[in-house]
């Protein structure tokens, strides 16, 4: 029986994650962890418990864990690229002194940990097109330092300690629902709601820059995917490449006019987006993840534009 615990359940992927968790698993046996400045409402808060868990108290973590016979942890608290880059130091307390002590509990009371890191944990000197699994992770920004050091000390408490660890490395992730906040990647997404608001879209980010991007429903189930997997075919841990589509900017562009013909962008490129977007793959080899867990994505540019110009049509109108 899982009993989940979710850290940052208000934040992008939290705020649907734990919806899609209490679908699979029942509506009582996944708790919301959120930090009172950004407490669940509506949906998230009625179907089911909720509690404050500010990762960076490991008191708050342990007596969650405790109240509710937790078994697994979805560790989803960090600061995204852009703004890690503002506030290192912060950064660092949130993603990693926050990932020593969700292990630690993990390790007191046997709990399984996903904890995502990032095409973020790659860099300049990384090959760039079909990354492999295994290859050269030097990251120049906070965001990507903390994401390596996610996968390590993941990888240290499994191999030490037996702590059940186990992620992902997260492309940039598209959703219609709760706004990312500070990445790189959060053209892909601000971009549906400029087409669907009929407003000129003013991209961030140079033309011919390809990144990894990913549906949000397909991010969910490689979430689950992993953590359901059976231990002994994983012979990674921390963390695997998944990846489903690479597009630049005049890419997904296209591909939202032909939907919405009278669409307009323009370029003004962020320096800061545009040293970290370069720093970053072109594209993902995700062959692990598929072998060893079953991994497959669902959806690619055409049919997850149709889907957000769907969704979100229908809340914004
Ligand atoms: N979406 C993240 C960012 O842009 C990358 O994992 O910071």
């Amino acid at each position: 029986m899982k009993r989940i615990l979710i850290i940052g359940a208000t934040g992008q992927i939290g705020s649907e994650l734990t919806m899609e968790l209490r679908k699979r698993y029942g509506n009582e046996n996944v708790v919301a962890g959120y930090i009172p400045s950004a407490a669940p409402t509506g949906e998230l808060k009625d179907s089911g418990p909720s509690e404050v868990v500010d990762v960076t108290n490991g008191g708050m973590i342990a007596s969650a864990v405790k109240k509710y016979q937790i078994d697994t942890i979805y560790n989803l608290a960090a600061l995204l690229s852009v703004v890690a880059e503002s506030k290192p130091r912060l950064a660092w307390q949130i993603g990693i002194d926050g990932l020593w002590n969700v292990l630690e509990v993990a390790r007191e009371h046997k709990c399984a940990v996903f904890t995502p890191s990032s095409i973020g944990s790659f860099g300049a000197n990384t090959p760039h097109i079909n990354t492999p699994q295994d290859t050269i992770q030097r990251p120049r920004t906070m965001y990507g330092v903390t994401k390596v050091t996610t996968e390590l000390l993941s990888d240290y408490y499994f191999n030490k300690y037996g702590v059940d660890t186990r992620a992902v490395r997260f492309p940039g992730i598209i959703s219609n629902v709760t706004p990312p906040g500070g990445g790189t990647t959060d053209y892909a997404v601000d971009i549906y709601y400029s087409a669907v608001k009929g407003e000129r879209f003013i991209c961030p980010i140079k033309k011919g820059t390809l990144m990894d991007m990913m549906y949000m429903p397909d991010a969910l189930n490689a979430a689950v995917m992993l953590m359901e997997a059976d231990p002994a075919k994983l012979i990674h841990r921390n963390a695997f490449n998944i990846a489903s589509m690479s597009f630049d900017p005049e890419t997904i562009y296209q591909a939202i006019r032909k939907h919405v013909p009278d669409f307009e962008m323009v370029y003004d490129i962020d320096p800061l987006k545009q040293r970290i977007a370069d720093s970053w793959p072109d594209c993902l080899d995700d062959t692990c993840a598929r072998e060893e867990w079953g991994w497959k994505p669902v959806y690619n540019l055409e049919s997850m534009t149709v889907d957000m110009l769907e969704k979100l049509r229908a809340r914004l109108k």
